[in-house]
């Protein structure tokens, strides 16, 4: 049985997924040190229903399966939390055998402060920001590097770091011809806020591991991800993931469902031409999982566009306003000033042709699945507070 070690696997990717390599017989470790719940109460957000503790959800999904979920509560930032998983004197907070579980052959790494307008709240969330996420990233470069070099470091990027350039944006690396002589280099980045600036750092720091130390590194430079529903969390509601519909925390597709529920005028920022790509839940876990089982070679950085389609802003309003009105709420569409530095019409053509080669079959955003949103968010309806969903975070 392979270990995958998961760091953030509270949140609202890395809990789907440690269930779902529990339930495809991995032996899973989480560790996670409840910054977003914390972060959702300093800042006064709102998530859709109340999760149990990471605690808690790893006795029910023993109670339910009879599989152990390891879990480690501990900051990350703090390289002797991060290296107890390497050296051996991992202390966990839960599990059915408290031994030692190995080494980890594969290591996912979630566990970052992952909201642009969190990072420019002001200068004490910059600050946060940009050391927490650096120093997760350094902890688990140097713990890897000093114990376990073989071990997979599977790291979640964002398509945020190439920004929205006049060019066809590259699965990660561009070939460049300078004065009659080529070499590869990163695709060229250019992010547009704080958060998306540390996670270039972040990769700057992985490709020096990968370049001097050998390291086995991929970076999946991740879309906005939207839907709650995974196969595991759907034996048992306690289960669900996290599902945040404010605007610090909140992603636009979940943002916009939650909107419509409540007769909120859909938020679109400026003219809405800005374009992204976007990927279900269920295919961000398809797309770790096909990384996982096809790991790099030593001293090799794979990188891949972990998107499934692009949509404008509008087009994301509109889709959301036909279900929305073909299910009987009233959904109005209100375009409102945007406070964001960033282009509201571009050329934006991403390459996303890798993963599929891996075998990932996409969950597109159909009316169908926009639907099915839409009928969960309803359940909670009672739970949304209108005054968090938009507070206007500028730039
Ligand atoms: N959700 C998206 O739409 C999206 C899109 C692109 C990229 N990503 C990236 O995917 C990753 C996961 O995103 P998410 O949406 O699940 O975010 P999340 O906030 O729900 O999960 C991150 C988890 O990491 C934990 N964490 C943060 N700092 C930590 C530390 N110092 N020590 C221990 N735990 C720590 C948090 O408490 C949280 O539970 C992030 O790196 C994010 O940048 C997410």
């Amino acid at each position: 049985m392979s270990h995958v070690l998961i760091l953030g696997g509270d949140g609202y990717l890395g809990w789907p997924t440690a269930m779902y390599f529990s339930a495809r017989g991995y032996k899973v470790t989480v560790a996670d040190n409840y910054f977003r719940r914390n972060a959702c109460t300093e800042v006064d957000t709102g998530m859709l229903y109340p999760i149990p503790t990471l605690i808690e959800r790893a006795k029910i999904w023993h109670e339910l399966t009879g599989l152990e979920i390891k879990v480690v509560i501990g900051d990350l930032s703090n390289p002797e939390v991060m290296r107890q998983f390497f050296d051996g004197r991992v202390q966990y907070q839960w599990a059915i055998n408290f031994n030692f579980t190995g080494l980890p052959e594969t290591v996912i790494h979630y566990a970052e402060q992952p909201s642009a307008p969190y990072s420019l709240l002001d200068y004490k969330h910059a600050d946060f920001t940009v050391m927490n996420n650096l120093r997760v990233t350094n902890n688990l470069l140097w713990a890897v590097r000093d114990f376990s070099r073989d071990t997979h470091i599977i790291k979640l990027g964002t398509m945020g770091e190439y920004g929205t350039p006049n060019i066809d944006i590259e699965e990660g690396w561009l070939e460049v011809e300078h004065k009659g002589r080529r070499d590869k280099f990163l695709f060229p980045r250019q992010a547009s806020s704080l958060y998306h600036t540390s996670k270039i750092m972040d990769t700057d720091l992985m490709w020096f591991g990968v370049r001097i130390w050998d390291l086995r590194v991929t970076d999946l430079m991740q879309g906005p991800v939207y839907g709650v529903s995974t196969e595991e969390s759907l034996m048992d509601a306690r289960l669900k993931t996290i599902f945040n519909y404010d605007e610090i925390f909140g992603t636009i597709i979940n943002r916009f469902v939650v909107q419509a529920v409540i007769g909120y005028p859909l938020t679109v920022y400026g003219g809405g031409g800005q374009t992204r790509g976007y990927i279900n839940i269920r295919d961000t876990i398809q797309c770790v999982h096909a990384a996982e089982k096809c790991p790099p070679q030593k001293g090799e950085m794979k990188i891949f566009n972990q998107i499934m389609e692009t949509f404008s802003v509008n087009q994301l309003a509109e889709l959301t306003k036909k279900v929305g009105d073909q299910l009987g709420y009233d959904v109005r569409i209100k375009s409102i000033s945007n406070l964001r530095k960033e282009s509201e019409s571009h050329y934006y053509n991403p390459q996303y042709h890798g993963l599929k080669k891996l075998g990932v079959v996409p969950n597109l955003l159909t009316e169908e699945s926009l639907g099915s949103l839409f009928q969960m968010v309803d359940k909670y309806s009672a739970n949304i507070r209108r005054e968090v969903i938009y507070r206007g975070v500028s730039w």
